[in-house]
């Protein structure tokens, strides 16, 4: 067994620790959050925007959740791996929602589902838990609704949509949800759904009373472009060191300085009479013949 499962996490909620969360797409990087102890990896539909370059997370498909999922699956032997369920595969009804959450399971091997939205979507926690499916939830600003919104805004501010939030929040975790993320709440509003919820929450923007924290991989290594939400901290400018390489590597193939004897089977090389009589067989002025090799 991992060592983080539902209910290791749910006892660091009650021991007070906190819980570290991170999106992750691929497998390589996947091992490096694995060894270091990151409890929690998201496959997030996110992978959308930071992966394929959509400007939003709806075109991605089940199919491709599965993908990405498995990557990062097959990496985890400790960190607990949850895969988001894509726009539209939920949605339509409890049945849909168990048929491809059971997919997403079966196919990519992680450890739960995660699906976006409050009251609207208990039907559907309920059916996926009903059939011993681990489901978080989402709530505040879900990004799949963010047409609905006009943009992707601060939910909760005023106390219609504060308690809007919080009912949210109740209500996923009376159908079931054992864990669920709060996107984009102010800091005291996510604080206050904590303290009432006996289930884990993990914040994004939503200040420091979560009980957890997620990051898009990309934001805190500085990968991203230009946009970055004011709730990033980038933790190493990754994307400057791999800018550098990048261009070391374009020079050194141009000047050609890449590759040398270090870098080339130079102990295994052929030796001169082989050279010479491959020189002299393969003449470039003769047509070259498959027949004359068969
Ligand atoms: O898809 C995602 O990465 C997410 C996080 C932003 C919470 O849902």
């Amino acid at each position: 067994m991992k060592q983080n499962t539902v209910a290791t996490l749910a006892a660091m909620k009650a021991r007070g620790e906190k819980i570290s969360q991170l999106t992750c797409y691929d497998y390589s990087t996947a091992r490096l959050m694995d060894e270091v102890g990151i409890n929690t990896i998201l496959v997030g539909d996110s992978l959308g925007m930071t992966m394929q370059g959509y400007p939003d997370t709806l075109p991605v498909t089940v199919d491709e959740m599965i993908i990405y999922g498995r990557s990062v699956a097959r990496a985890c032997k400790n960190t607990f791996v949850v895969l988001d369920m894509p726009f539209m595969s939920y949605q339509v009804s409890p049945e849909q929602a168990l048929t491809n959450a059971g997919r997403m399971m079966k196919e990519a091997m992680v450890d739960c589902v995660k699906l976006e939205g409050g009251k609207e979507v208990c039907p559907q926690i309920r059916a996926i838990t009903a059939a011993g499916i681990p489901v978080c939830a989402h709530v505040g600003m879900t990004p799949q609704s963010y047409h609905s919104y006009g943009g992707f805004k601060v939910q909760g501010k005023e106390e219609d949509s504060a308690r809007r939030v919080l009912e949210d929040a109740l209500a996923v975790q009376e159908a079931g949800a054992f864990a669920v993320v709060l996107e984009c709440v102010p800091p005291k509003l996510a604080a206050l759904i904590t303290k009432k919820l006996d289930i884990i929450t993990i914040g994004i923007g939503a200040g420091s009373g979560c009980d957890g924290q997620v990051l898009v991989f990309q934001d805190m290594l500085g990968i991203n472009g230009d946009h970055v939400p004011k709730f990033v901290k980038t933790f190493a400018q990754v994307g400057q060191i791999m800018k550098r390489a990048f261009q070391d590597y374009d020079s050194q193939v141009k000047d050609g300085s890449f590759p040398t004897a270090k870098e080339s089977y130079s102990k295994s090389d052929c030796s001169d009479a082989i050279l010479s009589r491959l020189d002299r067989e393969y003449n470039p002025e003769e047509p070259f013949k498959i027949c004359s090799v068969l």
